[in-house]
């Protein structure tokens, strides 16, 4: 049976999460504050860039399952799920601010007119589904409601094949009766064979922040290995896909690049690194991997360095500001730190990409925005590739050569072909070989 469902924030997560359910056949309300946002997604509009999502969007507001509103309370009294997927960000302390978590909560309590079950989409520390219920059990003075702890695991530009594919759905669930009911919500998923994991409240929100600590750890190790791949003489490339036909070690997130940036690797990485102080364990590997992969983001800069020189009054140009491709984000991108270093250094900078130039302009205001990343190439000593943009695959290399002064290419995804590249006249560098 589809269910009633309230879905409170309308950002990443709340999105996709909001246009998913509803297209599982769910009667689904997002709701937000912003209500230009809420305008916009009303007409269809996604405020995000994210492939698909308004395919989506606009089929389940025209099948009339997915609505949009500002008035939370009403759309809380109306359903029997409410979902959170409100923002989490970071303090300045590095601790998860839970403020929005908090208010979307008490909006629950005010308006918990019957038996509802509170699922929590947003990534929040251990312990919070558990404060959760304690805090609607103070405010209301009943326990008519169960809370449900729901992480998501998609990943940016990606999201809606994650959504309607995932490889597992977590639900940290401590009731039969909301394990009913959320089974019916996911019903789709189910039929499709995806496996659910039932487990405590504890054990899913902790699931979650394992998997990203894994992942930016398995990125981090092939980083460093294409460091010293770099000094040997070996290609990284054959080093992951041999470590990849492995079963026990698998390709993916094997590939090598100027460190993991975006909105979960970095954050989820520094809160284990605080649980672990918080509970007095040990945590030395995250927090070996939050360090090597920063330095990982300044390397790239180093590279650059000592291939061209001083860079002051050199002009660089530097290809995607994403975080990765497929997106228009610019949290914690080694962009970020590769063209502050760059202009601390003296050098100028023209930049290039596909979605994120807005974004990155906000933070950047001064640099040279350009249309093309030939625009960006001209006149330019050197090109830094930052961002893995299938356009930059493609690169006409004689155009670029052309439009560029000096010839230096620094390929911080091994994009290129080194070979093609250095017969085209270029001195190239990439990451992991040679
Ligand atoms: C991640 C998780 O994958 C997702 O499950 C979670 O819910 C949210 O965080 P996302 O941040 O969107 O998703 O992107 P992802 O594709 O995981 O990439 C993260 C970072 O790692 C990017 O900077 C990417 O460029 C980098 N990366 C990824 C590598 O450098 N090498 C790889 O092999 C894979």
């Amino acid at each position: 049976m589809s269910q009633k469902i309230c879905v409170v924030g309308t950002g990443y997560v709340g999105l996709i999460a909001s246009v998913g359910l509803a297209d599982f056949g769910n009667t689904v309300t997002g709701v937000d504050l912003n209500e230009d946002k809420i305008n916009k997604l009303k007409e269809g509009i996604s405020p995000i860039y994210e492939p698909g999502v308004e395919d989506y969007l606009r089929r389940n507001l025209d099948s009339g399952r997915l609505k949009f509103t500002t008035g939370i309370d009403y759309a809380i009294k109306d359903s029997t799920v409410v979902f959170i997927a409100v923002g989490t960000p970071e303090n300045d302390n590095g601790e998860a601010n839970l403020s929005y978590v908090e208010s979307v909560v008490n909006s629950i309590a005010d308006n918990l007119n019957d038996y509802k079950v509170i699922v929590t989409k947003s990534t929040v520390p251990v312990g919070t589904n558990r404060w959760i219920y304690e805090l609607l059990k103070e405010k209301t003075g009943h326990e008519n409601f169960d809370v449900v702890s729901n992480p998501e695991f998609l990943r940016e530009g990606r999201a809606t094949q994650d959504f309607f594919h995932p490889d597992r759905t977590v639900l940290g669930c401590e009731s039969e009766k909301a394990k009913e009911i959320m089974f019916n919500v996911y019903r789709s998923l189910n039929l499709i064979s995806v496996p659910f994991v039932w487990c405590n409240l504890e054990t899913a929100e902790l699931i979650k922040y394992a998997s990203n600590a894994f992942l930016a750890t398995k990125i981090t190790f092939i980083n460093e290995i294409a460091n010293l791949a770099e000094a040997v003489g070996a290609d990284i490339h054959q080093i992951s896909k041999s470590m990849g036909m492995d079963g026990r070690i698998s390709p993916k997130f094997l590939h090598p690049g100027p460190g993991y940036g975006g909105s979960c690797f970095p954050k989820d990485t520094k809160a284990v690194a605080m649980f672990g102080k918080k509970y007095g364990v040990t945590m030395n590997l995250i927090e070996s991997v939050i360090d090597t992969n920063d330095k990982q983001k300044a390397r790239m800069v180093e590279k650059l360095k000592t291939s061209i020189g001083d860079i002051k009054g050199k002009t660089i140009a530097v290809l995607g500001l994403a975080f990765k491709q497929q997106t228009d984000d610019i949290r914690e991108t080694p962009a970020l730190t590769i063209v502050d270093e760059i202009l601390k250094a003296g050098g100028k900078v023209q930049a290039h990409d596909p979605k994120a130039m807005d974004n990155f302009a906000k933070i950047f205001p001064d640099i040279m925005y350009c249309h093309t990343a030939y625009d960006a190439a001209k006149n330019a000593d050197a090109v830094v590739i930052v961002t893995e943009w299938n356009e930059y695959r493609g690169l006409d290399l004689i155009k670029l050569k052309h439009a560029m002064k000096g010839n230096f290419i620094l390929d911080t995804r091994n994009l290129l072909d080194p070979e093609i590249v250095v017969a085209r006249g270029f001195i190239y560098e990439g990451v992991g070989r040679k």
